[in-house]
């Protein structure tokens, strides 16, 4: 049977036994259908008499955002003062975003300070409406976020999403609370904002020749041979400044310098330092042509920011600073005499005067500015923002210096990156970060110091758009990690599983109104322990009363009699789906190659980082080989410039034909083959012998196979010692950089 038929037949069975909750229901874990979960909830135990709401908003707090989202709650309308249900009422003692809702018997009263703190009540009165329908329970809500930065950020520069795209995206952002929209107007492949001082930035710059098909580790590069590009007009700026600032979000505009310039240099390599003609990247990537520290580009720079100001009228400007190589620099004798005049050391003091000349600029004219944490480099603008963005350490620093920090690391605010195992998955630049790691988030890292707690403002998830042509695949990659990030970054009061409840009745709203929302929360993860002599042992994280089945040899079982967990005696694919009432979890396959190794135990020297631990040690030898196509997830092991130590421990004295290794490349995310790799065998586990050392690792493919062939040799210990790359050389992708270096699965034959 194919797969897909024998799971819809399974759900057919079990749509005769559902039960539809009645809408009205009011859940006791005080599931009012909001998100994100307001601060606190108190029930009374009666319902409204209300079939109808008529709102009445005083000018001073209206706002266009309300007729829009009105709109698709016919049970709500605008109304006049005479006939309003529903009451604004002034509360001046209320923080701005804070805001009291009480719906009574026969009325709905919403205290609040200003008109952030009325947008906010109302959205949460619309959605009780949209998900718990009428009667309306009567019910008591305080509500005020718990961090005042909730942001989420759009490169619009790899690929270009048009104003009424750009807001839809701020009209979910209003319907989650969030309250900046970080625009990343400006990259190396295609500058997107008209600078009426620079006409070139339009006809030159706002245009690349051509796209990468496909992935960046997909060799060789092949390119589609169309011209791609657009930008914004002023007038188009301001539209959706204004639309954003309807709905209170403040949009912080970011022209990314020195680095990512190549787009700028295309126009006017005046700004570069080398006198060459230069193009706007029609790769993804980090390239060494950057912006040269002289005068004509600081006088550049500034009539820029002169023109963004005025556009932008919010407090913040971001200035990118990231990924700044230095090689043009180094390379330049104006840029060495500039660092010994100014006394910088080097070209790390070179970045932080760049910096700091523009910061000084944006910060004479009463803003501030915001830059990814490489700002910390060479030393800090003076009030400078840190957007924290290689895990939590920038940020971490920043804090002790007492500077403000905004939370975005890569470990769980990119959704660019993969939120699914499965395969389908479209294309992404790599990573995993499915939607309960977001949940889960907490953006005040635990080893910061308590009083330095408070620099952190909050965070934000980026979305780079490297891979994401269509405002669809947009909606794919943000809607449903994004409402995850919104109860992350507002609610005290957290739980997973009333979240997910949550999220189906918000799901429903988007796909109706034909939204591209990811669906991740009935997939099954999993975890696969060796043990000792011992068949693997498989075990499910399932969700809370669904039922797991399996597909083996075209034979379907119900596997798991309510157990979460099974032996794997025979090798072979298996495919698990999850299901609960007639929604389904996509399926899972699971190829088992059981090999020696998988009786075994291992133990590392070093561990992954923890931002690809895999599911720890054990997925080196579990059987199952990590994708092809993708790192991250369940079975490669990610080291970030460390290298890959350990030992394997079989359940007796083992005559070897084979250890073989699977690295994964991808040098477009600085994953890079190791350098060298070792075996050892022992019989004791104290005196090794080392049988095969190779520097010879190659691959035209994405996973690079090292099989080590063995004449019968016994051993109980195999120790391997497997070499990171290191530092990344100049020239290559991430130059300066840690390699990482990827590992899955060590086969013992
Ligand atoms: C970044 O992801 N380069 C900030």
């Amino acid at each position: 049977m194919k797969i897909s038929n024998w799971i819809w037949s399974i759900i057919a069975v079990l749509s005769l036994n559902v039960c539809n909750l009645n809408a009205s229901t009011v859940q006791p874990d005080k599931n009012l259908g909001i998100i994100p979960q307001p601060t606190q909830v108190t029930l009374k135990n009666a319902n409204a008499s209300m079939q109808m709401l008529k709102v009445y908003i005083p000018a001073q707090w209206y706002s266009s955002y309300y007729s829009t989202l009105f709109a698709e709650v016919n049970a709500v309308q605008l109304s006049t003062q005479k006939e309003a249900n529903v009451v604004l009422i002034e509360h001046p003692n209320l923080l701005p975003e804070h805001y009291q809702l009480d719906i009574n018997q026969d009325r709905v009263i919403i205290k609040a300070s200003n008109a952030k703190g009325f947008q906010y009540g109302l959205v949460s009165l619309a959605q009780m409406v949209q998900y718990l329908g009428f009667p309306l329970p009567q019910v008591s809500i305080e509500d005020a976020p718990k961090f005042g930065y909730r942001g989420m950020h759009l490169d619009v520069s790899r690929h270009f999403f048009t104003i009424d795209e750009v807001k839809q995206h701020l009209d979910y952002l209003a319907y989650y609370k969030f309250n900046r929209f970080h625009w990343h107007l400006t990259d190396d492949q295609g500058w997107r904002i008209e600078i009426k001082k620079y006409p070139k930035l339009q006809e030159i710059a706002a245009y690349r020749d051509e796209t990468l098909i496909g992935h960046y580790s997909d060799q060789p590069h092949q390119f589609d041979g169309v011209r791609y590009g657009g930008y914004y007009t002023q007038e188009m700026i301001k539209d959706i400044v204004r639309y954003a600032a309807d709905r209170n979000i403040e949009v912080i505009p970011e022209v990314d310098i020195p680095g990512h310039s190549q787009a700028t240099l295309s126009a006017y390599p005046e700004f570069g330092c080398e006198n060459k003609a230069y193009k706007a990247a029609t790769l993804w990537g980090v390239f060494e042509d950057v912006l040269c520290p002289n005068e004509a580009t600081f006088k550049f720079l500034e009539d820029v920011m002169d023109e963004l100001m005025a556009l932008f009228p919010g407090k913040y400007i971001h200035i990118g600073g990231d990924e700044c190589p230095k090689v043009a620099w180094k390379n330049s004798a104006f840029c060495q005499e500039l660092i010994k005049r100014e006394n910088l050391g080097n070209e790390e003091g070179l970045q932080s005067y760049f910096i700091r000349r523009v910061a000084a600029y944006i910060q004479s004219k009463g803003r501030e500015i915001i830059g990814w944490d490489e700002i910390l480099e060479g030393g800090l603008a003076q009030g400078a923002v840190v957007m924290s963005w290689r895990g939590v350490d920038g940020g971490l620093e920043a804090a002790a210096q007492n500077h403000d920090v905004i939370m975005t690391p890569n470990s769980h605010c990119y959704f660019d990156y993969y939120q699914s195992e499965a395969p389908g998955e479209p294309i992404s630049i790599g990573g995993f970060i499915p939607i309960e790691k977001v949940y889960d988030w907490d953006p005040i890292p635990s080893e910061l110091a308590v009083e330095k707690r408070k620099y952190i403002l909050g965070g934000q998830a980026n979305l780079w758009t490297e891979y994401i042509k269509t405002y669809s695949h947009v909606q794919y990659m943000s809607y449903a990690r994004g409402m995850a990030l919104s109860e992350t970054l507002w609610s005290s009061d957290k739980d997973y599983r009333r979240f997910l409840n949550k999220f189906e009745q918000h799901y429903n709203h988007w796909k109706k109104k034909g939204a591209n929302v990811a669906f991740h929360i009935y997939d099954l993860k999993y975890h696969v322990q060796t043990k000792m002599g011992m068949p693997v042992q498989l075990y499910f994280d399932a969700p809370e009363q669904a039922s797991i089945y399996y597909n083996l040899d075209d034979q379907v079982y119900n596997l798991m009699d309510g157990k979460d967990t099974m032996t794997i005696e025979k090798p072979g694919k298996y495919t698990f789906v999850a299901s609960k009432n007639n929604q389904r979890g996509r399926p899972m396959t699971l190829d088992f190659n059981l090999h020696k190794g998988t009786r075994a135990q291992i133990q590392l020297e070093t561990l992954p980082s923890s931002r690809y631990a895999g599911r720890g040690p054990y997925s080196l030898i579990n059987g199952l080989y990590g994708p092809d196509s993708k790192y991250g997830g369940s079975e490669w092991l990610g080291f970030s410039g460390d290298d890959c130590i350990g030992t394997i421990e079989l359940p007796e004295l083992t005559s070897l034909q084979q250890v073989a290794f699977r690295f994964f490349k991808g040098e477009g995310q600085w994953i890079y083959l190791p350098s060298e790799v070792e075996v050892l065998i022992s019989e004791d586990g104290k005196n090794f012998k080392s049988i095969h050392k190779t520097k010879d690792i190659q691959t035209n493919t994405k996973v690079a196979s090292l099989p080590f062939s063995f004449n019968g040799e016994k051993a109980k210990f195999i120790k391997f010692v497997i070499k990171n790359h290191g530092i990344i050389e100049a020239g290559r992708q991430g130059a300066g950089y840690k390699a990482w270096l990827f590992v899955d699965e060590i086969t013992i034959e």
